[in-house]
């Protein structure tokens, strides 16, 4: 069986939490491979089995070669704290889960909790990936089986409401609206968001002498607590010795440039911070 083959016949076990992102109808899988409502509106399942849902032009800057160095330092293990702390949160569910990762780039974050998880429990999780960079989508359908993996925007996601128990936002922007549409009754939000030390070592190198040295999550926190009630806060920080071939990958696996604008010839990095809060709230 073809990879878009296993991917049809998995999305379809899914089907229910699909909304057509046109038309917001209820879709089918079909054996053909696309995903369509009743007003004919239609997706195809790529061969390396995700769907585009996109219904207007995104431009994005996270391109191949920022998640592929995204993919090797999130398998390097430096998110692993985070990763055990969420997987330990899900498990105080006690039943399978229905689980949407937002903005879920390459999918790694998605892939490895799952895989925790379910060596851990007799639960399973049912994961869904969206992220509105078609590179990244490409990467997640490629590396990842069994799970659901969607071009698309927050914006118009194509899922029914009240579908999933848990949302992932990891260091990627938020939809609060649509989050709340998309949570089950008792779902829960889980929003990963850097703190002050988070990646310090590459910002020291960055802008030494300059205000972006130091940063604050404190807004993102209160709007967070706007949203959610029974919002907890849970902070991991660790401080990790870094092989100096992955200096490079840390350095190209962020948006901002920052490749362009650094010395990096020294080299002097050979630690890495990784400092994040896990925002937990409930709808
Ligand atoms: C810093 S990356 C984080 C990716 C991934 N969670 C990780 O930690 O590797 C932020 C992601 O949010 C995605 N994103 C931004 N706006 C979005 C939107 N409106 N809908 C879906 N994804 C979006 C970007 O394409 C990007 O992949
Ligand atoms: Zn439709």
């Amino acid at each position: 069986m073809s990879k878009k083959e296993a991917s049809a016949n998995y999305m379809r076990k899914q089907q229910a939490i699909f909304a057509c992102p046109v038309c917001h109808e209820e879709m089918t899988v079909t054996e053909q491979c696309v995903v369509t409502c009743k007003n004919r509106h239609t997706f195809d399942i790529a061969k390396q089995g995700y769907v585009n849902f996109m219904t207007h032009p995104a431009t994005s800057m996270y391109g191949k070669d920022l998640f592929d160095a995204r993919k090797e330092i999130i398998e390097s293990g430096i998110y692993a704290p985070m990763h055990e702390n969420v997987v330990e949160l899900l498990k105080t569910f006690g039943q399978n889960l229905t689980i949407l990762d937002t903005g879920c780039g390459e999918g790694s974050h998605l892939a490895m909790i799952k895989k925790q998880f379910e060596e851990i429990t007799t639960n399973i999780i049912v994961g869904a990936g969206i992220d509105i960079a078609k590179e990244g989508i490409i990467a997640a359908g490629r590396n990842y089986e069994d799970l659901i993996w969607c071009v698309g925007d927050l914006a118009k996601s194509p899922f029914q409401e009240s579908s999933f128990d848990v949302i992932l936002n990891i260091l990627s922007p938020a939809n609060y609206s649509e989050f709340e549409r998309l949570l089950k009754p008792n779902g829960v939000v889980v929003k990963v968001v850097p703190q002050s030390g988070y990646l310090r070592q590459l910002r020291e190198l960055f802008y030494a002498d300059s205000d972006k040295e130091s940063y604050s999550n404190d807004r993102t926190v209160e709007r967070f607590k706007e949203h959610f009630s029974d919002v907890e806060v849970k902070r991991i920080t660790q401080t990790v010795t870094i092989a100096p071939e992955m200096v490079s990958m840390l350095i190209y696996m962020t948006p901002m440039g920052w490749h362009q604008t650094a010395d990096t010839s020294s080299n002097q990095v050979e630690e890495i911070t990784i400092d994040l809060d896990i925002l937990i709230g409930k709808v």
